[in-house]
């Protein structure tokens, strides 16, 4: 078992081809604005979403280029192998977030979990993180590193985060962000953005068609378009940018070949819920016909909870 939950390591200068970087933020515009899992039934054209914008650089399917310059950063990865005590480090993702003019934080959460042959590729996300939150399936859960980086230091911004478990109380990191990074756990540790500023005029809402891109009038400032209408714009750094690396990782080859030979099946997740439930006597059975059943979902969640981080900042996100 890959020993996961000691705080994170902070890395200092990270980045120094500062050129590299631009490029590649440029490159890649425009951005936009966050969906995903927390929000899922948003009218595309009314301004409901906080200006929190987001752009994949590498997943399975892409590889932008220049992207080499987070995918395969030597200190990154050698942190990523010490945090773990593992030798497999094996990059996978990287995307960058740029926020601003959000006066409450994001959502205290950890991120999503994958095993053995499941992900949100051919899982609902419920089911993924009910497991993980049942504990029932920390043998096939594959381990993945996370580093966090920071462009800037912005008005707000802070990321707190549990290092010590969501029963105590969170670290900071806050004023001193600019070109640093946090390897470490962020699927085991809770974590949070806090309000980003400017603060002027709270929180700014634009439609999901808004696109964020360079302003390209020599000015340097970077604009949001939604609709038509020029919704915001400043210079870029005065926009909170983070750039978020994952990896898998595996104490040694040998281990990685034997996991990955393992991959899990709906059956297996079935009758591995049906023993624990049979177990804590409860009347509940794992339903195979019922997986796009959002009250079975509930149901079993409510056996399974999710842990709640102590003094986590209210959410953009919160009803
Ligand atoms: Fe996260």
């Amino acid at each position: 078992m890959i020993h996961y939950s000691d705080p994170p390591i902070l890395l200092r200068d990270v980045i120094e081809d500062r050129a590299a970087l631009l490029g590649l933020l440029e490159r890649n515009a425009p951005y936009t604005p966050l969906g995903g899992w927390y929000r899922p039934d948003v009218d595309p054209d009314v301004p409901t979403s906080p200006m929190w914008f987001q752009n994949d650089w590498v997943h399975a399917d892409l590889a932008v280029e220049g992207c080499e310059l987070f995918l395969e950063h030597p200190r990154v990865m050698q942190a990523a192998r010490d945090f773990y005590g593992a030798e497999v480090v094996l990059p996978h993702s990287v995307y960058v977030n740029v926020m601003a003019a959000i006066e409450r934080g994001g959502p205290a959460h950890t991120d999503n979990p994958r095993f053995q042959g499941r992900d949100r590729s051919n899982t609902p996300m419920w089911l993924l993180r009910t497991m993980l939150w049942s504990g029932l399936f920390d043998e096939k859960a594959i381990v993945q590193a996370t580093s966090i980086w920071w462009m800037n230091d912005v008005e707000g911004g802070e990321f707190r985060y549990w290092p010590d478990g969501p029963d105590k109380p969170p670290s900071r990191h806050c004023g001193d962000m600019a070109n640093t990074a946090l390897v470490g756990d962020n699927h085991g540790m809770f974590h949070q953005v806090g309000p980003v500023g400017p603060f002027d005029r709270g929180t700014r809402l634009v439609s999901q068609r808004a696109e964020l891109a360079p302003a390209g009038d020599g000015s340097g400032d970077w604009a949001v378009r939604d609709r038509g209408e020029v919704a915001y714009r400043a210079p870029l750094e005065r926009y909170r940018v983070s750039v978020l690396w994952k990896a898998d990782v595996y104490p040694d080859e040998a281990e990685r070949a034997r996991q990955c030979a393992e991959p899990l099946s709906f059956e297996d997740i079935a009758r591995v819920f049906d023993a624990d439930l049979a177990r804590r006597g409860a009347d509940l059975r794992f339903d195979l016909g019922r997986l796009e059943d959002l009250a079975f979902a509930g149901e079993l969640a409510a056996l399974y909870p999710e842990a709640r981080p102590v003094d986590a900042l209210p959410s953009i996100f919160d009803a």
